[in-house]
């Protein structure tokens, strides 16, 4: 097999089903500010760092805050959202990811995380998979978000592959942009429609077969 690929996988909606526990928090935080925010807005929030996502929907409920304000609010939505995971484990990785990522260790096929989050080591821990990765690259390694492909192009380096032979998994529009905009190959993971800009669309990775796999890192 041509081993010279390498695969950068986003965390929240894609490795872990996070996603949910950031929207139940961030929407904790508006409606305790006196408005509410919709699955669609959220769709907006994916990928998409904490300050920025905090920007966003203050801006959606047209408040404004004091610095020191808008630092303890992105506290509080933190803690809130850290309850909600705490007693992540083994069980709660998607599925479908565990049989890829045993693919790959099995077949020496180097893979990174590339996530905007600042919580992704301690939630890999708590999967019981921080080991396998090659390189870690979350939200506290860069100073542009997603869309920005700077998280991508760091893994890429760390992994030492060439962007261009590298493949990013993702569940965010940010994301996505992101991995096209690092000339990397997309591969978007939920709803088509939304993701319409990936190289490959899938609903879940249980959808994805190895051969898909196989096929694609030794294109
Ligand atoms: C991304 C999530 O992976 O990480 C966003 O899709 C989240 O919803 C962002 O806001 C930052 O995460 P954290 O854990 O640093 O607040
Ligand atoms: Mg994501």
């Amino acid at each position: 097999m041509n081993n010279s690929k390498g695969i950068i996988f986003d965390l929240d909606g894609v490795i872990v089903d996070t996603a949910k526990f950031h929207y139940l928090a961030w929407r904790k935080l508006a409606n305790d500010l006196g408005f509410d925010i919709s699955i669609e807005q959220n769709e907006q929030l994916k990928g998409v760092s904490r300050v920025h996502s905090l920007k966003y929907i203050l801006g959606w409920g047209n408040k404004t805050v004091a610095e020191d304000r808008f630092e303890q609010l992105m506290a509080s939505k933190n803690e809130d959202y850290l309850q909600r995971i705490a007693h992540m484990n083994e069980e709660d990785l998607l599925p479908g990811i565990k049989k890829i990522l045993d693919y790959l260790t099995e077949n020496n096929i180097p893979f990174a995380l590339g996530s905007a989050s600042k919580n992704a080591r301690p939630i890999l821990r708590g999967l019981q998979i921080e080991d396998k990765f090659k390189a870690i690259v979350d939200g506290n390694d860069v100073t542009k978000a997603k869309p920005d492909p700077e998280v991508f192009l760091i893994a890429a380096e760390k992994l030492g592959i060439p962007p261009k032979e590298c493949i990013v998994f993702e569940d965010s529009v940010a994301g996505i942009q992101a991995a096209n905009r690092a000339d990397m190959i997309s591969i978007g993971i939920g709803d088509k429609n939304i993701l319409k800009e990936a190289d490959y669309n899938f609903a879940d990775l249980a959808e994805i077969d190895l051969e898909f796999i196989k096929k694609i890192v030794s294109k």
